[in-house]
């Protein structure tokens, strides 16, 4: 069974070409991060446009790269949720599209799951690795998502815990520009916390009492705090960078002196972070008797989360094995939607003619 995944929920124009949910012949993403980087974040009205211009030319690319023509496609897939309405719309149409001059099955596929099922998918040209054993525990860390799920089979989701205010990578975001590192902030952080300590300064981690879910809300306002004293004055004359009519009209990016010490601060920010997921994903796997624990979404993409979970899995629960899509699979693409997709088609989750976009798409 060899898929068409398309994904445009967010800045990403992404297309591949997936045999068994496992198999990726092709994997093509356009990212747009140039695009909003002078806006400091994604502006739904430029990345709708830009996948318009994208869409084609990137599924082209991921057919040609698979070596198949259209007639090669056995079912088409796509993102219908959760993400922008204006992006997702893109996606959505030309799916349906091509499944029905194609005459081929069309599934509607949830973007979480999208994520969580990147760790099915092997490299082009690897061997898929063991399929990950059930019952598992799932954290799943974007720029929109925070959540811990539990996982007992395909297509069977438990809600445990989520954020109640900023996701994790959103931020991780927030900080970066707080720090005048740039955006996206995920990588910016991971590459300005290496060497640095990450116990100089103490932030604060929302522990929340015993429950699953998360808060980094105060976090980000104690980081402004310890950095604020650092910050030089915004020049006056300095050229406004955001949109006039957009969402990040209030966008100036910040600049901290000289000698501020960045690396300890984006060290103990990303540390404070990392530490309630890793708590609380390795609390969750232990009550829920999990045989296998996931990362999943752009921040798995994190060196100091992915190493402090599998250091503390260790510990406390011995041979529980921790797992991570490859970087290619953690940030938005299609080859994730092709994966799940297969495994929805098996369970007969085909979408009819009416699918439509569902921005606010939840899991469970
Ligand atoms: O999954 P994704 O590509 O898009 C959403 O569905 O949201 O996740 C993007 C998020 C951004 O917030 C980005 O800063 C974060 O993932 N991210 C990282 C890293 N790489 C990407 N966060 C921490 N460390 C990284 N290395
Ligand atoms: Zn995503």
């Amino acid at each position: 069974m060899q898929i068409l995944g398309i994904e445009t929920s967010c800045d990403e124009t992404a297309a591949a070409i997936v045999v068994d949910g496992v198999r990726v012949r092709s994997n093509i993403v356009a990212s747009q991060t140039e695009l909003h980087r002078a806006h400091g974040g994604v502006v739904p009205e430029l990345a709708a446009r830009q996948h318009i211009r994208a869409i084609v030319p990137v599924i082209e690319t991921a057919l040609a790269d698979a070596g198949i023509d259209r007639a090669g496609i056995d079912a088409v897939a796509m993102t219908a949720g959760p993400g922008l309405a204006g992006s997702l719309l893109v996606g959505v149409n030309v799916a349906k599209t091509m499944a029905w001059a194609l005459d081929r099955p069309l599934i509607s596929v949830n973007h979480l799951e999208a994520h969580i099922y990147a760790n099915w998918l092997g490299l082009p040209g690897e061997e898929p690795p063991p399929p990950p054993r059930f019952p598992l525990v799932c954290l799943l860390v974007s720029g929109g998502h925070t959540e811990l799920i539990a996982m007992t089979g395909h297509g069977l989701y438990r809600h445990l815990g989520r954020t109640l205010d900023d996701a994790a990578g959103e931020a991780f975001d927030k900080g970066a520009r707080l720090l005048g590192l740039g955006y996206p902030g995920g990588p910016a952080i991971q590459r300005a916390a290496s060497g640095g300590d990450p116990e100089r300064f103490a932030l604060p981690r929302a522990w929340l009492g015993e429950s699953y879910d998360f808060s980094f809300s105060g976090l980000k306002t104690a980081l402004l705090r310890l950095s604020e004293p650092y910050r030089l004055p915004a020049s006056p004359e300095e050229p406004f960078q955001g949109s006039p009519s957009g969402p990040f009209r209030e966008h100036r990016p910040v600049q901290l002196v000289g000698d501020a010490p960045v690396a300890d601060l984006a060290a103990s920010f990303q540390a404070a972070i990392v530490e309630p997921l890793v708590v609380k994903t390795v609390r969750a796997a232990e009550a829920f008797g999990a045989r296998t624990i996931l990362l999943a979404g752009g921040v798995a993409a994190n060196r100091a989360l992915r190493d402090a979970l599998t250091a503390a899995a260790a510990a406390t629960l011995g041979d529980t094995p921790v797992r991570f899509p490859p970087l290619v699979y953690c940030t938005d693409n299609a080859a994730m939607v092709a994966g799940a997709a297969h495994w929805a088609l098996r369970r007969g989750d085909q979408a009819g003619w009416e699918a439509d976009v569902v921005p606010r798409l939840a899991l469970v």
